[in-house]
């Protein structure tokens, strides 16, 4: 383990650490950067289906609904893991953070809000209620100004400070909020459901139905 020396050691981005000849291991608060990219795509391709469904293009309402599950599972296992790793992990390294790991915190709560909100009407969705679809909308578009705001303040104020901690277990295996591969391949195969026209009976991975 590297013991950084300095205040400003440790705030040095080390995503270029020399981990063993050759070998480089990528720090956190660049990982935790790759996995906003990869849920604002997520989100981005998501309202994108809600506009086809809306313009009765080739989107079922089931399959819609299996990729807006996986999705929401993948953001809220990224919230909660911060909220039990990441956050702990960087109040304890850098108590002058933690106004700001709060104000974090509050934001995961409210977007958690909307996600139950979007729960409930995915729940629906495919029945007669035409107002669902547009309901669905409204709510992600709400989803992506808030995940937007919160993604780039928390980029802003924590992404340095997480380039700083040097926790192995954390590359041996990667906690929850730094994980895309697992939530990909359930958002993937939703999205295969969709362009097969498949309604998303067998589709989705158990996070899902905790959204
Ligand atoms: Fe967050
Ligand atoms: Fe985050």
């Amino acid at each position: 383990m590297e013991t950084p020396t300095t205040p400003d050691e440790r705030l040095k981005p080390s995503h270029e650490r020399l981990t063993a000849p050759g070998q480089r291991l990528e720090a956190f608060g660049n990982q935790l950067i790759d996995v906003h990219a990869w849920l604002r795509d997520e989100l981005g391709r998501l309202r994108g289906d809600v506009e086809s469904h809306l313009a009765g293009r080739s989107v079922r309402p089931r399959a819609l609904a299996a990729h807006c599950l996986a999705f929401c599972s993948a953001l809220e296992r990224h919230h909660t893991g911060e909220d039990a790793a990441a956050f702990p992990a960087l109040a304890e390294q850098f108590p002058q953070l933690r106004p700001v790991l709060q104000e974090l915190t509050r934001d995961h709560r409210i977007i958690s809000d909307i996600l139950r909100r979007l729960q409930s009407l995915l729940d629906g969705l495919g029945d007669s209620d035409a107002a669902q679809p547009r309901d669905v909308q409204a709510e992600l578009d709400g989803l992506a100004a808030l995940m937007e705001s919160h993604f780039t303040y928390e980029e802003r104020k924590i992404a340095a400070a997480l380039d700083s901690l040097d926790i192995p277990g954390w590359h041996d295996a990667p906690p929850a909020f730094l994980r895309i591969a697992s939530a990909s391949a359930s958002a993937s195969a939703s999205a295969s459901a969709s362009d097969s026209g498949d309604d998303g009976d067998g589709g989705g991975d158990d996070d899902a139905s905790h959204c």
